[in-house]
């Protein structure tokens, strides 16, 4: 039996961890630029691909010694017998009991991946076929005109209501698939409980020529509810009870729920509880993507997603992108004590995608017990966010280059457009590949005065200003480069990080697949709501929260 069957081993793993650390210790060394200098070629070692996809890990602190003990550290912690089991559809998420087998929905029928249940085996690679064929052909009735609204008019637009990974994910790729061609039906995403939105949705669209998904997994969730009940009144005024049918599809894992709220089970695609809710855009909740960017470019996705997976499942370490960006990751957030991350992607295709990143990253590792039921021993996911590039060179990227955190960046970049304009690309990228120059090299007080020197500035101004000019350096960024963004590698990209996120749950020994901290506040609006009702007697909530509803009480003008 391999050691690493010990699952996990923990006496190698506290001595991996120990490792590291004295790695980052004197006479150590942590300076990048001193890395680059004993070893121009840095490049070349500190890089892995796949295909045209390239991750750069170059200009972080990690020499050979440092990847050597972060693979130890893998290998202790029970890697590879954590990632058999999440490909046999083992019940990785053991707090909820559920496999998470999300590969299933995109590598075909033939891959023949199953998932353990609560009552036996699903065969996770046939039920994901056949709800895809199903999606398939809704998609192609809808394309075609097949299936119109109630009126007998196409439908034009459609409106998924959703929240978090109903809602996130099918937006991000919606957005990344059709922001270059336009879309086939315009989309719509509905998510905040927040009445506006709703009352936009009324203003904007039109209900005989609108779609309306309502994704939920559980088809509990409060906002998501209030919301579908909104859009059902608002069809149901301009078009009749009659159109509800016409016009609503929902896509869940509880069928019951969906039955009550009426819509018609041809409109019904299912899925299993191995499919979590910020995994789900593969499934039946990745509808609306499909529908906006049509079945071709869906299906592309899930091929990349599936490639990905392939290169994960079968890669040595050494080789394989997501255990090297996880790795890279730990290595930041426990050993250099990094606590935020940021993500740049240069394309504005994938303007939402920190926004889904802050989901599949935080709400998986966002843990500070163990699956042994104990603190963890080490800091968990670092605070994520980002923007497009190069937007964000215009705001935060202030703080990354001359704030008193260090903050690893994700540069994410494509080497081809698809605009038509490729002087536009090519600044773009210029100013992508200067920035994690900029982040590595800095500038020194020196430099800044010699600077200043020859542009004539008076001595008295050089002393008071320069010192605000100096770039630290030596901070820290992986470059993701690959050859373009289509719908192929967008599924790559997504893929790419949902491993990392296992990966690094596995290493710091959290379940990454379930999210009880949600659930409190979930409960607590639940009891708070009719506290704010007016002439409701005052809740039991502490001092500040009962001051906080007094007030908002009073300033609320209700009837
Ligand atoms: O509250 C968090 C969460 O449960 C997420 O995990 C999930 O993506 C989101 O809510 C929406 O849940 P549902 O799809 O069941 O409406």
């Amino acid at each position: 039996m391999p050691h690493e069957a010990q699952y996990p081993n923990k006496l190698a793993t506290a001595q991996a961890w120990q490792t590291l650390q004295s790695l980052a210790q004197p006479p150590h060394s942590t300076d990048i630029r001193a890395l680059f200098e004993a070893d121009p070629s840095r490049a070349a070692r500190f890089s892995a691909r796949l295909d045209d996809l390239t991750i750069d890990f170059s200009k972080t602190a990690i020499d050979q010694a440092v990847l050597d003990a972060l693979q130890t550290l893998a290998r202790s912690a029970g890697l590879s017998p954590f990632r058999d089991r999440l490909f046999e559809g083992a019940r990785v998420n053991e707090t909820e009991g559920r496999a998470a087998m999300h590969m299933a929905l995109r590598d075909g029928r033939a891959a023949g991946l199953g998932a353990d249940t609560a009552t036996g085996r699903d065969d996770a690679s046939g039920i994901a076929a056949d709800e895809l064929a199903k999606m398939q052909a809704f998609v192609a009735r809808v394309h075609d005109g097949s299936l119109v609204g109630a009126t007998g008019l196409r439908f034009t637009h459609v409106l998924n209501i959703g929240i978090g990974g109903s809602d996130l994910g099918p937006l991000m790729a919606t957005e990344a698939l059709t922001l270059a061609d336009g879309p086939i039906l315009h989309p719509r995403f509905l998510s905040n409980v927040d009445g506006l939105g709703m009352a936009a949705v009324a203003r904007d669209l039109n209900p005989a020529t609108t779609l309306v998904l309502v994704a939920s997994k559980t088809f509990t969730t409060q906002e998501t509810s209030t919301n579908a009940h909104a859009a059902r009144a608002w069809l149901v005024a301009a078009l009749g009870e009659a159109a509800v049918g016409q016009h609503f599809a929902a896509l869940s894992t509880n069928l019951d729920a969906v039955a009550k709220f009426g819509i018609k089970p041809e409109h019904v695609f299912g899925f299993r509880d191995w499919v979590g809710g910020r995994f789900s855009l593969w499934s039946p909740v990745g509808l609306s993507i499909a529908l906006a960017a049509g079945w071709p470019a869906f299906a592309a996705m899930l091929k990349g997603a599936a490639a990905m997976d392939e290169h994960f499942r079968s890669a040595p370490f050494a080789e394989n992108l997501p255990v090297l960006l996880a790795l890279v990751g730990i290595w930041h957030v426990d050993v250099c004590g990094y606590r935020a991350h940021c993500v740049l992607a240069y394309d504005d295709r994938l303007r939402r995608f920190p926004a889904f990143l802050q989901q599949l990253e935080m709400e998986s590792n966002g843990k500070s017990v163990g699956l042994d039921g104990h603190p963890v021993q080490h800091p968990t996911c670092p605070v994520v966010f980002g923007e497009p590039g190069t937007n964000a060179q215009h705001s935060f990227m202030q703080l990354v280059h001359q704030g008193t955190s260090v903050i690893p960046v994700d540069f994410i970049l494509a080497a081809n457009q698809d605009h038509g304009s490729p002087d536009a690309h090519r600044i773009l990228a210029a100013h992508a590949f200067a920035q994690a120059e900029a982040l590595l090299r800095g500038k020194t007080l020196a430099e800044v005065e010699a600077e200043m020197r020859a542009r004539g500035v008076s001595d008295a101004e050089i002393t008071f200003v320069a010192p605000h000019r100096v770039f630290s350096g030596n901070r820290p960024s992986i470059t993701i480069l690959q050859s373009r963004l289509d719908a192929f590698s967008v599924g790559r990209l997504i893929a790419l990080y949902e491993h990392k996120v296992a990966v690094q749950g596995c290493v710091w020994g959290i379940n990454s697949f379930d999210q009880w901290g949600v659930e409190l506040g979930k409960v607590l609006a639940g009891n708070l709501l009719p506290d704010l009702a007016p002439g409701a007697p005052p809740g039991a909530h502490d001092g500040s929260t009962n001051a906080l509803i007094a007030r908002f009480r009073a300033l609320r003008q209700e009837a």
